[in-house]
């Protein structure tokens, strides 16, 4: 099995009555899904996996374009448009690696500081763009790509940018596409019915991962295995995770022992937290990388309030043999440890780490895949995917949608005076007054 669920040390917690409720509900979620994938009002595109192949020969020929072309490929997008790439390349590039091109992401917040130094970094590279944005229309890429695209043609002419600005947008509407389209930028689409947070398998994920020399066709391989196969798994962790939630838990605490899966929890951070945190429900997804996070977060895991629950990404083998050395006057005091795996060590810690807090009364639940590689990744981004779209059929909220996510661009664009935000703008700045 790709992906197995452990569940031992979440079975006390659990009443088995309401989470056979739960597990028989994921089962008719799961196959409304099915039945509804062809809807294209649905939001299913992401579950036909296999489709999402189509592009993939095109993504592979840019790929090598602007890796061989580039010193650095700079990658501008927020949310569902940034964090999969992320996640899957800090999961599978090993670190310090210094092979071009170097993949910089942007766009992702409005910190002037960053950019500034982003900016002056490139005042003497060779650089490509990936610009993604779904709606074509978010401030902070928007803003990002053309200050980046204004250095990029003033440096090495607007012929270049040309051919090395590559757009990721809608494939109709949207600002971006007509600016695309103007420019004759090389495009891919996302398909219309796949949501941002559920595009990691679209070029959105895809074209970036392969720029950095992952090989996305595998990726793509092991989430179309883990469809292919029974996604019993997936329907149990939804279940659970409903269950504990019917229990009084509210917050998931996303762990691991692999500090390169740090920014795939942020991933699925997004893609249940936008999912299911709406209508007054959902579970507080959160995250925590250790053993770093066991010096910070850890006693509050242990005996702070008991609100949480821990969701471990384990991962079974490593292809690295790392051992720990001997030395004659063993002054620290480790030669205890000598000859032993540090990926053992490791290991140790987080038995050690799950042991400790179930006697502290932390449920956890325990998904366990064979190693860290690009074919049990793509199987595990599908697994979450799935899961998330169960879990939130479950819970009763629309997973496919962000209502809430407009408030701030609201109150940001009325700040900012920008037309057609007059009305919000006087409401705003009254309510402020009354602040001071
Ligand atoms: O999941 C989502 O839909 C969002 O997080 C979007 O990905 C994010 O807001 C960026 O939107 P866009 O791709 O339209 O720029």
């Amino acid at each position: 099995m790709m992906i197995t669920l452990d569940t031992k040390l979440t079975e006390p917690f659990v009443d088995e009555q309401i989470y056979n409720t739960h597990l028989k509900n994921a089962g008719l979620a799961y196959r409304t899904l099915q039945k509804k994938q062809s809807d294209r009002d649905a939001f299913l595109g992401w579950m036909d996996v296999e489709a999402l192949e189509s592009p993939i020969d095109e993504i592979e020929q840019v790929a090598d374009f602007l890796g061989e072309s580039c010193e650095v490929v700079v990658v501008v997008g927020i949310g569902g448009s940034y964090l999969g790439a992320k996640a899957v390349i800090e999961a599978l590039q090993t670190p310090f690696d210094d092979t071009k091109p170097r993949i910089i992401f942007a766009g992702h917040h409005l910190d002037d500081v960053y950019h500034r130094y982003l900016l002056d970094y490139l005042s003497d590279k060779t650089f490509g763009i990936i610009v993604i944005s779904k709606s074509g229309t978010t401030t902070e890429p928007a803003i990002a790509f053309r200050m980046l695209r204004l250095l990029l043609e003033k440096r090495k002419g607007k012929r270049f940018a040309k051919k090395h600005i590559i757009a990721i947008t809608d494939g109709k509407k949207g600002a971006l596409k007509q600016f695309a389209d103007k420019q004759h930028y090389q495009q891919f689409v996302i398909p219309d019915n796949v949501g941002g947070r559920f595009s990691v398998l679209t070029p959105v994920g895809l074209l970036p991962i392969a720029v950095a020399g992952i090989s996305s066709r595998a990726l793509l391989r092991g989430a179309v295995r883990y469809h292919n196969v029974s996604p019993k798994e997936a329907l149990r962790y939804a279940a659970l995770r409903n269950s504990l939630y019917q229990g009084g838990y509210s917050v998931e605490l996303l762990a691991s022992f692999s500090s390169q899966l740090m920014y795939l929890a942020e991933w699925w951070k997004q893609l249940f937290g936008e999912s299911e945190g709406k209508d007054g429900k959902g579970l507080f997804p959160a995250s925590a990388s250790f053993t770093t996070d066991l010096h910070s977060l850890g006693q509050f895991i242990q005996e702070g309030s008991r609100l949480l629950f821990e969701t471990f990404i384990s991962i079974k083998t490593s292809s690295e043999e790392l051992v720990i050395p001997k030395t004659k006057n063993d002054n620290d005091g480790l030669n205890y440890l000598a000859g032993k795996m540090l990926f053992d060590v490791n290991k140790s810690a987080e038995t050690g780490t799950k042991m400790a807090h179930f006697s502290g009364k932390v449920p956890i639940i325990d998904i366990v895949i064979k190693r860290n590689d690009v074919y049990h990744l793509g199987a595990l981004l599908y697994f979450f995917e799935l899961s998330c779209a169960v879990s939130g059929t479950i819970l009763g909220v629309n997973p496919f949608n962000q209502p809430g996510v407009e408030a701030y661009k609201t109150n940001m664009f009325a700040l900012l005076n920008k037309p057609g935000y007059e009305n919000q703008r006087t409401v705003l700045l009254k309510e402020l007054s009354k602040l001071k």
